[in-house]
C-alpha cells in the first residue's frame, strides 16, 4: 500500500522499509536522475525546536529533487499566537505539496495528518525520530555490506545496543531493528528506560522478522555481543532544566573505550548528534577510528530524500 504519511518507522511494512533504504542508496549514487522528481513542489518545514542537520538536508534534497522548502519557525507563523493544527494543516495543504514537522508533542503530527490534504512526514517527535533511524539503518548497510554493494539482509542477527536515555531515538531504534530483523538492545538507567507501549508495540512488529528486542539497566553486560554501539543526549530538547540532575543519574552509562572493549571487535560507534563530548560519549570514542557519526549525518541527505521521493513523488 502508498504511504500517505511518515510519522513512525512503525508505519512501514519490512519491505517498505527495505525498499526505502535501496531508494536511498540509489539516489545517493546518482543524484543527477532524480534532479526532476519533485519539480515545482514545495515543502512547508515547522519547527518547534531547533535544529541543524535536519533543517538543512531537508532544505537541500528538496532543491537538489527540483523543487523548494520554506522554513517556518513556530513562534513566527499563527500557531505561536494559537491558530490551532488543525487550521494550520488546510490551510498549508493549499499551498504546498508536504509539510515535515518538529514538534514537542507527537499528538501534534498526528493532527497535522489527520487535517492535511498532503503528506506529514515526522522530522523529530517527543516520541520519536524516525527520519533519523531509518539513515542509521542505511548507513549500517553500507558498513556491513561486501564493498560496492548495499544488501539490506546484513542487518538481520547483527546487535546495535543503544547507551542512554530511553528517548525518541531509542524509541525509533527499537521500531526500525523491529522492522530491519536487527537486533537492538537499549541499556538504560532504572526510570529511563522506553515506554512499554513502544517496547510492546515493536515486539509485535518483530514477530514478523525475527529481531531481538531488549532492555537492561546495566552497561557493564548490557554492552556484551555489540556490533554497534549508539547513543544520543542524556537531556534531549526540552528537558534543559533536568540536565544537572540526569549528569548524575547517568553516570556509569558514558560511551568510552572500556566500554567499547566489552563489544564484539570492529563494534561501530553511531551518534545522531549534536553531541556532548564528556556526558554521553567520551571524545575519545566520538573522534576514533570506529565513529561513524559523519557519515551518518550525511546520509540524512540521502534517506530524507527517499522519503521525499516516496510520498510526493507520485503527485
Ligand atoms: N540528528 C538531528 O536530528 O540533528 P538536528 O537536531 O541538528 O536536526
Ligand atoms: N533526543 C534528542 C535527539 C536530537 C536529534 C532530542 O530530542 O533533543
Amino acid at each position: 500500500m502508498a504511504l500517505k504519511h511518515f510519522l513512525s518507522v512503525s508505519d512501514l511494512s519490512p519491505a517498505q522499509a527495505a525498499d526505502m533504504l535501496v531508494l536511498a542508496d540509489r539516489i545517493k549514487r546518482e543524484p543527477a536522475k532524480y534532479r526532476k522528481a519533485l519539480e515545482g513542489q514545495t515543502l512547508a518545514m515547522i519547527f518547534q525546536k531547533k535544529s541543524t542537520r535536519t533543517r538543512v538536508s531537508f532544505e537541500v534534497g528538496m532543491y537538489q529533487l527540483g523543487g523548494h522548502a520554506l522554513f517556518l519557525s513556530a513562534t513566527d507563523i499563527q500557531i505561536g499566537r494559537g491558530e490551532t493544527i488543525a487550521d494550520t494543516a488546510r490551510t498549508i495543504s493549499r499551498y504546498c505539496n508536504g509539510i515535515m514537522a518538529r514538534v514537542f508533542g507527537h499528538e501534534i503530527l498526528t493532527e497535522l495528518a489527520e487535517f492535511a490534504s498532503i503528506p506529514v512526514v515526522n522530522a523529530l517527535s517527543d516520541l520519536e525520530h524516525p527520519c533519523q533511524t531509518l539513515c542509521d539503518a542505511q548507513t549500517l548497510v553500507e558498513k556491513w555490506s561486501p564493498a560496492g554493494t548495499f544488501d539490506v539482509n546484513v542487518l538481520k542477527g547483527r546487535k546495535l545496543v543503544y547507551v542512554g536515555d530511553g528517548n525518541n531515538m531509542a524509541h525509533s531504534l527499537l521500531d526500525t531493528g523491529a522492522v530491519l530483523g536487527m537486533d537492538v538492545t537499549i541499556v538504560a538507567p532504572k526510570d529511563y528506560e522506553p515506554s512499554p507501549v513502544i517496547l510492546a508495540r515493536s515486539r509485535q512488529i518483530a514477530l514478523q522478522t525475527g529481531a531481538k528486542l531488549a532492555v537492561s539497566n546495566d552497561p557493564i553486560e548490557g554492552v556484551r555481543g555489540a556490533d554497534c554501539i549508539y547513543t544520543d543526549v542524556w537531556a534531549s530538547m526540552g528537558q534543559e532544566a533536568e540536565q544537572a540532575k540526569r549528569v548524575k543519574d547517568f553516570a556509569g552509562f558514558q560511551v568510552d573505550e572500556a566500554m567499547m572493549q566489552r563489544a564484539n571487535p570492529g563494534c561501530l560507534f553511531m551518534h545522531c548528534l549534536p553531541a556532548h563530548r564528556g556526558e554521553e560519549v567520551s571524545a575519545e570514542v566520538c573522534d576514533g577510528p570506529r565513529s561513524i557519526i559523519f557519515d551518518e549525518a550525511e546520509n540524512r541527505l540521502h534517506i530524507q530524500k527517499a522519503i521525499l521521493v516516496s510520498l510526493m513523488g507520485t503527485r
